[in-house]
């Protein structure tokens, strides 16, 4: 049995890769920004290394924020760490790193934030990426930790999942698949996660009748996000926790 620990603590509005607005993503810098500017929750996304250690980092590959190239996948931890991960971000960010699970875990729990982890994989490498990340999360998460897996990997959301069943898993998508229901079912999902774009009231009431949460990325548009709102979404996925947390 799934607990709901996470979705019984959702604040409407959680910080996306920590406060991506506001401080160089997926850092502890962003999640402590996160923090400050009001958020209770936030999303952040783990992937491996050459030498499967869990990092958190959006992109295949390490060029866009840092200054190392390539894949993270064909990069040892130890490379890894030694990059700037804030610098490309504003010039007094320059000492953030990529930062560990370990320490996402650690410090979201020192600021009182409950974490939706997604779990990224390059395509082709969704077994290993889960099982690593799942065994590190059997290992180390503390029991009662208000935490959501998420991710666009069917395959690694139930693989990740298979290690923590305690733990609610939401099932990741751009558009929403005609056949969303059977899908949510199959992968023992809890919730649904839409890009804005496609969400409708109507296909918000009937995941939400057919007993899912319904959240929502990536919104930063005030209108925007005013109406999904209103259409009663459970959450939304922010890069700016400050100004669309003003609206809850
Ligand atoms: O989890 C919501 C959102 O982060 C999914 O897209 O590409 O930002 O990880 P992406
Ligand atoms: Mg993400």
């Amino acid at each position: 049995m799934t607990s709901n620990y996470f979705f019984d603590t959702m604040p409407r509005i959680i910080g996306h890769r920590g406060a991506k607005g506001l401080a160089p993503e997926n850092t502890l810098a962003s999640f402590k920004a996160a923090a400050s500017a009001g958020a209770k929750s936030i999303e952040i996304d783990v992937t491996v290394t050459k030498d499967d250690k869990t990092v958190i980092h959006h992109d295949t590959n390490l060029n866009r924020c840092t200054n190392g190239d390539g894949p993270v996948l064909l990069n040892n931890f130890e490379a890894v760490r030694a990059l700037d991960a804030g610098s490309w971000f504003a010039p007094e960010f320059s000492a953030e790193k990529i930062p560990t699970l370990a320490e996402a875990l650690e410090l979201t729990s020192e600021l009182g934030m409950s974490l939706n982890l997604e779990v990224k994989p390059v395509d082709g490498w969704q077994i290993p990426t889960a099982d690593i990340v799942g065994q590190q999360l059997k290992d180390d998460l503390p029991k009662d930790y208000p935490m959501l897996i998420s991710s666009f990997s069917e395959e690694a959301l139930v693989r990740t999942g298979h290690y923590v069943p305690h733990i609610p898993l939401g099932y990741l998508t751009d558009a929403i698949p005609p056949d969303w229901e059977r899908r949510l079912i199959d992968t023992g999902a809890a919730s649904l996660h839409v890009y804005h774009p496609f969400v409708t009231r109507e296909i918000v009431q009937k995941v939400q009748a057919a007993g899912y949460k319904f959240l929502v990325y990536t919104v930063n548009d005030e209108d925007t996000a005013t109406r999904l709102l209103d259409w009663n979404v459970d959450a939304i996925i922010t890069d700016f926790p400050d100004r669309l947390g003003r609206l809850v």
